[in-house]
């Protein structure tokens, strides 16, 4: 058994995250006292339709409870830390048509919470009298919840905090992660098997959804971007629909979703299981970037120096292949490696696929960083993607060739050569610890085990 499944088999720690959570009030603010609410997602019809829309929980509700129950409700007692949580009770209705809900009992069983109560108890609950405020999170309080009974109420602080702690990650959400990647790498495989025979886009994309259902990963982390050719220079193409035919490449941005936890992996192979001169030079630049960003890695590490780094790569290799020319300082210096490269260096990666708390800055003024979704320091603990890339996308590069501050460095006669390769990304989910990083991706990336398996070796 995977060492992931032992870990697995324990309860989602949901007392440490409402710990700490609360430590982070209180370090915020010492006095801190009061009660956390939290609600779970609410089920929803589908409009002008008597069907429930896809269910997805709420993540600051699932962080502290660990429940993936909609409907759902939760307290905590930050002085005596009791956490309570309640759930939907028998409803003889919607029995007919769902069966029993879950018990009470049932759920203590599986849950890390103090006590489970059903919700038609929570406005009385809540009703008694309260010594401290109560903490909430601004538009996910239910018409008929009161807080008339605190002294205060405070609508800010609890996001911040739970988006903050979550970017530590504790053993068992890494393992739910592991879990996740295991699966999807498993997927990937199966579209690398499958690649050279399919026609269309479409059929991989099932090739993929359907490896991780079977593998008991059923949700899937985000819309698989599966583009062929020039599509892959589209950073999130989702048509996957498009014929495989006359093109040259795959990519493969696809990732299962297991109990809430995402992986977020890219693959990009040739279609034929060779790769053309251009497309392996490209390909070889990418790997070298992925390879040298990631050995930077470890706490304290700053992101935005490591994607920095990717783009010096990307220039010299770009520059060595004759697509850049001039010196790579003033190429780096005009960002001109931004036509290329116009995304981040990678994210944070946990419940969400672009997880919380990495503080980027849309709005800053140099191209190179604006996409960047984790700024600063990277700490122990945090889940991070490395997901390089060099991309040929008409619509980014041809103003760059309009404009003589980034044409004097590029040779468009060599990028010629080039449009077809479409766009190469490779992605892995890679674990930061204090001496350096764990990498949690297995799915193949070497470019004869990729020739393999794509050949039916
Ligand atoms: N799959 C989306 C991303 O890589 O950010
Ligand atoms: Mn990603
Ligand atoms: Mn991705």
């Amino acid at each position: 058994m995977a060492s992931y499944e032992t870990v697995l088999k324990g309860k989602y720690p949901a007392k440490q995250h409402a710990r700490r959570v609360a430590e982070y009030l209180r370090k915020k603010n010492p006095h801190a006292t009061g009660v956390l609410y939290l609600e779970a997602q609410k089920t929803k019809l589908i409009e002008d339709n008597d069907s429930d829309m896809l269910f997805r929980q709420r993540r600051y509700f699932y962080y502290l409870t660990g429940c993936p129950l909609a409907d759902s409700y939760f307290t905590y007692d930050i002085a005596t830390s009791k956490s309570t949580l309640f759930i939907p009770p028998i409803d003889a209705e919607s029995v007919i048509w769902s069966g029993l809900p879950q018990s009470v009992d049932k759920a203590l069983s599986l849950y890390d919470v103090d006590a489970v109560r059903t919700t038609d108890e929570v406005a009385s609950a809540l009703a008694h009298p309260h010594e401290g405020p109560v903490w909430a999170i601004a538009n996910q309080v239910s018409d008929h919840i009161s807080f008339l009974s605190f002294s205060a109420t405070d609508f800010t602080l609890l996001k911040e905090a739970i988006e903050e702690c979550r970017v530590v990650k504790d053993d068992y959400e890494v393992a739910l992660i592991r879990k996740a990647n295991a699966v999807s790498a498993l997927a990937h495989t199966e579209v690398l098997k499958r690649v050279k025979h399919a026609k269309n886009e479409r059929e991989l994309e099932a090739a993929f959804i359907g490896t991780c259902i079977a593998n008991g990963v059923r949700e899937q982390a985000y819309h698989s971007i599966v583009a062929s050719g020039e599509a892959a220079a589209t950073l999130h193409y989702v048509k996957n629909d498009e014929p495989l035919e006359g093109k040259l490449n795959l990519l493969l941005d696809a990732g299962g979703e297991y109990n809430c936890y995402a992986a977020d992996i890219t693959r990009t192979f040739p279609i034929s299981g060779t790769f053309s001169p251009e497309s392996r030079a490209i390909y070889d630049t990418v790997l070298e970037m992925q390879h040298v960003c990631t050995n930077m890695l470890k706490a304290g590490a700053i992101w935005d120096t490591i994607h920095l780094k990717a783009h010096e790569i990307a220039i010299e290799g770009l520059l060595k292949l004759g697509i850049l020319k001039g010196s790579p300082e003033d190429i780096l210096k005009s960002r001109t490696s931004v036509a290329f490269l116009p995304h981040g260096l990678g994210h944070y990666l946990g419940m969400d696929t672009h997880d919380t708390g990495g503080h980027a800055n849309y709005a800053d003024k140099d191209t190179i960083f604006r996409y960047l979704r984790v700024r600063g320091k990277v700490p122990a603990g945090a889940v991070i993607t490395v997901e390089p890339g060099i991309y040929f996308c008409r619509f980014i590069i041809e103003p760059y060739l309009k404009d003589p501050a980034h044409a004097q460095y590029i040779n468009s006669e060599v990028l010629e050569k080039y449009w077809a390769v479409g766009g190469v990304r490779i992605e892995d989910n890679i674990l930061v610890t204090d001496t350096g990083y764990e990498n949690l991706t297995a799915a193949v990336k070497d470019v004869e085990e990729m020739g393999k398996i794509i050949n039916g070796a």
